[in-house]
């Protein structure tokens, strides 16, 4: 079976981890794997990175699309992956998450009658204004097996039509299945490796101290002045009145937006001792960062799903969430942008006793997928 895996940003990176050690260490005999990176993600810190950190292939093609408008940028992805699949011609083309990369993969294959595979599929924010809406639904609606890491994913997929149990599935008649997260497979797998490697606490001066972890990058957050000014008053309000550290690790979006704040903000956050603005931290790093925190603030959706992983409850900056499932389980609140309900939720979570009942799996989804993959290739 000859799989080819699109990836792009730092996430997918992530995840495309799980896949790829399941089948170095079980399936290697069975599978054979083609790493395309569209290049949509480049700083070393976003993306090299984690290849090596995750002992990750280096990929057999970079396409360096870089930076630019969806259209542009998406376009350029196309057209490079068409090439590469016509080259290489793989029984099916994997595809994490809901990114550009994704969904550039997914019409790519899909006009080419290549079957796709969407690991991370039935996810929904109902808020098609988040480009990540418009890429998961377009991505799972011309997939012809979808992995669906959640029970709400999998219920979404058949609301929408989706059928369970197929056989012999095409693109007009998709498998589809419930899994686990392989981004829970990585966390369990590297959270003792980061114990052991991870210098993060020392560097930051984090020892014995209490800190909060945050990371802001959203474009509806990062894009909009008044939400990014609002996010930035309630963290320093919580400076002031909790004396507690805050540890935001700047995704490269962000750090370029940091200058629509006024100068008293970027006078407070640049240099109270409390603020520690960091760049982006590498996957172990960012474990230990995620491991040791009383609390996580955050808008991303792999930042709030590790926030559970590892127990600490999450502020999540949005409106709504896909991963309905945690705020169900009381182990996460959405404050959106607002500063008085970020204090409110914070006061109300800090140091409070939380249950985090297992919903993201058993840690082995990479290898349920190959099962599956490996099954429907050879009936
Ligand atoms: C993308 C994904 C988002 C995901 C995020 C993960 C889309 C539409 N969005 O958002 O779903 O949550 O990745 O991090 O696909 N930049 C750099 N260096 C880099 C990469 C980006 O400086 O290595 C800067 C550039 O100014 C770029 C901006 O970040 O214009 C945004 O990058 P882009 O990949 O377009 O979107 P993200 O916000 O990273
Ligand atoms: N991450 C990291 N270093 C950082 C910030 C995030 O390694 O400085 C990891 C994080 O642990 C998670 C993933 O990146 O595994 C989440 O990616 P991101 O927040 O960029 O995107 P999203 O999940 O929102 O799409």
């Amino acid at each position: 079976l000859k799989i080819l895996t699109i990836v792009g940003a730092r996430p997918q990176i992530i995840k495309a981890a799980a896949l790829s050690r399941a089948i170095r260490e079980d399936y290697s005999e069975t599978i054979e794997e083609v790493i395309v990176h569209t290049g949509q993600h480049y700083d070393e810190n976003m993306s090299k990175i984690f290849f090596e950190e995750l002992q990750i292939p280096e990929p057999n093609y970079n396409l360096n699309v870089g930076s630019g408008l969806h259209g542009a940028q998406t376009a350029a992805m196309i057209q490079g992956i068409e090439n590469v699949l016509n080259d290489e011609n793989p029984d099916c083309i994997i595809l994490y998450g809901d990114t550009n990369s994704t969904l550039a993969g997914a019409i790519a294959a899909s006009k080419i009658h290549v079957p796709v595979v969407h690991i991370e599929a039935g996810l929904r924010s109902f808020n098609k204004a988040m480009p990540e809406e418009i890429n998961r639904i377009m991505c799972d609606h011309v997939s012809t097996y979808l992995f669906s890491p959640t029970k709400t994913g999998y219920q979404n997929l058949l609301k929408e039509g989706f059928k369970e149990n197929i056989n012999d599935a095409n693109i007009d008649n998709p498998a589809v299945f419930h899994c686990g997260d392989v981004m829970y497979d990585n966390s369990l797998y590297f959270s003792r490796i980061s114990d052991e490697k991870s210098d993060i606490i020392k560097d930051l001066e984090l020892e014995n101290k209490e800190y909060v972890l945050v990371t802001v990058h959203r474009n509806n957050n990062t894009d909009d002045p008044q939400r990014l000014s609002q996010i930035f008053d309630g963290l320093i309000d919580i400076v002031k009145e909790f004396k507690i550290n805050i540890v935001l690790p700047l995704h490269p979006r962000t750090r370029e937006k940091l200058k629509s704040l006024t100068e008293e903000v970027l006078e407070f956050i640049q240099n109270n001792e409390h603020f520690k603005i960091v760049d982006p931290v590498s996957f172990l790093d960012m474990i230990q960062l995620e491991k040791r925190a009383e609390l996580i603030i955050t808008d991303s959706g792999g930042v709030q799903k590790e926030a559970y992983f590892f127990k600490k409850p999450a502020l999540v900056m949005r409106k709504e969430t896909e991963w309905v499932e945690i705020i169900e389980a009381g182990a996460g609140v959405l404050i959106d942008s607002e500063k008085e309900l970020m204090k409110k939720s914070f006061s109300k979570f800090y140091k409070a006793e939380i249950d985090f009942p297992q919903i993201f799996g058993n840690g082995k989804a990479a290898n349920f997928i190959c099962e599956r993959l490996i099954s429907n290739h050879s009936s």
